[in-house]
């Protein structure tokens, strides 16, 4: 979900909820509501997308100095109208909004109600306003009643609230994300910048177990109990325009065509090529462990089955995990370096996990985009991929980032300078921008729009893209598809391949790895499935292919980060030319702070 709040706007809050809403879309977009607040609090909130609400505002004056948005991802009760945010108690006195979820809401409810409160909502967040309403009941101020409510509930939340007649919004967190943004007339809160980027560039980053009140005078920070705490207020680097789609037609693919900068943004001031060394200045002293452990999820997951890769390689015992599974069976932690890769730095699942290693003693690094937060607070090491805001729900700039982020970390504590790897890094972006021009991926899937199914293969630092390739076509197209080990083919998933369902087989370089790859799309096309070959050109798998999309020769390292690309674009122009929602695909949020 995501939340946003502004004060100090008096006939533009409404403007600048939507606003910061529509940004944070990308949150989940299963309903969407506004709630603001003058001598009374006026709610206004719709299930679907942000245009259902935006119709049902039109004609109504909701006016107020001080107001909330809210952008669902459901986890308690089903997308409909009456379980979208804000809300309310039984007067009206109080709107909610909420992003997480509270774990005693049950016990909450039940006394609630036995004490006569009203719940109209299936939410696990209705429970707040109504403890509020209790503690104002019993003479409480506004933020004191807030402060009760927010010591009741257990769980992980960004919560805020304004009151009728009140002059500011309160908000506290727990375990998901929220920002404050300070103008110079006016103050907002939001769960992510680009919700407020457009109006200042100054923010401060809630911890947990904050509480924040922000009012037309400014904003104040203090602990649960109540005791002020100091924050400091940090500038963004990046601009307002870098979160509009630039004339492209979705966000997807302007964050595909933005990866020869992102990847230049990651690579800039981090290689010596002339002395061999790679520099990372946010680790103060590079860790160098014994063994690497990675969590994370999605796509992160992906990058991190190939970060294992490069520190194997490197003769340093790495294994990548899922971060929901890393908690329930925890592997000795004992002198690992545990890696959370994740793109937001706010799944819940990968902060999860690097908490258990934590606990266990191990040191932990994060791996992210998004300076400030989560994960980046609470690891001991942090390096930023540095790829800019990814608006688009499915990730695709950012994976390439890490794959580069992951070889910079892997060249800098494990094997030193590696001068192949780190030139063929040197060249990656131009490449990239290469690939992008002269793609074939758009006349390609225009083939096979009306597949069954589409299964990748590859080997090696291959097969995590493989995995990446089903992945994204997946997530965008509703359409079945599925990455596998090139080898394992044959011990099962063969018995699904006909030729209705195309084999996208990735085979980069000419070493044994890419033979066999040849080998196992030689069996496909035996079963006349048609090929699909992601290729250097360097083996022969061309002869066994229906089509080819080529990339140049480089790095086997490389050659993974550029097969990507082809598949991304595979996966895009199909999305595109089936209609889907490819920025919000059904179901899915880019930030799952939930476990
Ligand atoms: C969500 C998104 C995925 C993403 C995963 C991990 O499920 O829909 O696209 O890969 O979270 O996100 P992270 O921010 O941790 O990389």
């Amino acid at each position: 979900c995501g939340i946003v709040g502004c004060v100090g706007r008096p006939n533009e809050t409404l403007d600048v909820l939507m606003h910061g809403l529509s940004k944070l879309e990308y949150r989940g977009y299963d309903s969407a509501g506004v709630a603001l607040a003058n001598g009374t609090v006026d709610i206004e909130k719709r299930e679907g997308e942000l245009e259902n609400l935006e119709a049902a505002l039109e004609g109504i004056d909701l006016g107020g100095p001080v107001g909330i948005g809210h952008t669902r991802w459901s986890t308690h009760g089903p997308p409909s109208d009456r379980n979208s945010h804000p809300h309310a108690d039984c007067e009206g006195q109080v709107a909610v909004i909420h992003n997480g979820i509270i774990e005693n809401f049950q016990t909450i409810k039940d006394e609630l109600v036995a004490a006569g409160h009203e719940f109209v909502s299936d939410t696990d967040t209705e429970v707040v306003p109504h403890l509020i309403e209790s503690a104002l009941a019993d003479g409480a101020s506004p933020e004191n009643a807030f402060r009760a409510a927010m010591e009741r509930i257990e769980g992980s939340y960004a919560i805020a609230a304004v009151f009728a007649g009140g002059d500011a919004v309160y908000c506290a967190r727990a375990d998901s994300p929220l920002v404050l943004g300070v103008g110079d007339d006016a103050t907002y809160l939001a769960s992510d910048v680009p919700a407020f980027r457009e109006f200042t560039d100054r923010v401060i980053y809630l911890d947990d177990g904050e509480v924040a009140r922000i009012n037309a005078e400014g904003w104040s920070v203090t602990t649960l109990a109540g005791e002020p705490v100091d924050k400091s207020v940090h500038t963004v680097e990046w601009d307002a325009e870098e979160t509009g789609k630039s004339g492209y037609d979705h966000f997807m693919l302007k964050e595909i065509h933005e990866q020869p900068r992102a990847l230049r943004q990651c690579l800039r001031g981090r290689v010596d090529e002339l002395g061999g060394t790679v520099e990372l200045d946010e680790l103060d002293e590079p860790p160098r462990p014994t063994a690497v452990q990675f969590v994370a999820c999605g796509t992160s997951y992906h990058a991190a089955l190939y970060g294992a890769q490069l520190f194997q390689d490197a003769g340093i015992p790495a294994q990548a995990f899922l971060a929901s599974e890393y908690v329930t069976s925890p592997p000795p932690a004992g002198e690992a370096l545990v890696v959370g890769v994740t793109q937001s730095g706010e799944t819940a699942d990968t902060l999860s996990a690097l908490r258990e290693a934590k606990g266990r003693g191990a040191r932990t690094l994060a791996l992210t985009n998004v300076v400030g937060s989560t994960v980046s607070r609470e690891c001991d090491h942090v390096i930023y991929i540095r790829a800019g805001p990814e608006i688009g729900v499915a990730a695709s700039k950012t994976f390439a980032s890490q794959l580069a982020a992951l070889n910079l970390f892997a060249l800098a504590t494990a094997n030193g300078g590696d001068r192949d790897a780190l030139g063929a890094l040197r060249d990656l972006p131009s490449e990239v921008q290469a690939v992008i021009d002269d793609s074939t991926a758009a006349a390609v899937a225009e083939e096979y729009l009306d597949a069954e199914g589409y299964f990748f293969i590859g080997r090696g630092l291959n097969y995590p893209v493989a995995l990446e390739g089903a992945l994204k076509l997946k997530e965008i197209t509703y359409r079945h598809a599925e990455g596998f080990a090139a080898g394992e083919l044959k011990h099962g998933p063969l018995a699904l391949v006909t030729e209705n369902t195309p084999v996208i087989a990735i085979a980069t370089g000419d070493d044994e790895l890419a033979r066999k790859t040849v080998g196992n799309v030689k069996e496909v096309e035996a079963r006349n499935a048609p090929v699909i070959a992601v290729t250097d050109g360097q083996s022969d798998i061309e002869r066994y292919a229906d089509h080819v999309l080529p990339i140049p020769e480089t790095h086997p390292r490389t050659a993974a980060v550029l097969a990507n690309v082809q598949l991304q674009l595979f996966a895009y122009h199909t999305a595109a030319r089936l209609g889907r929602s490819i920025d919000k695909p059904r179901n899915l949020a880019k930030s799952v702070t939930v476990e």
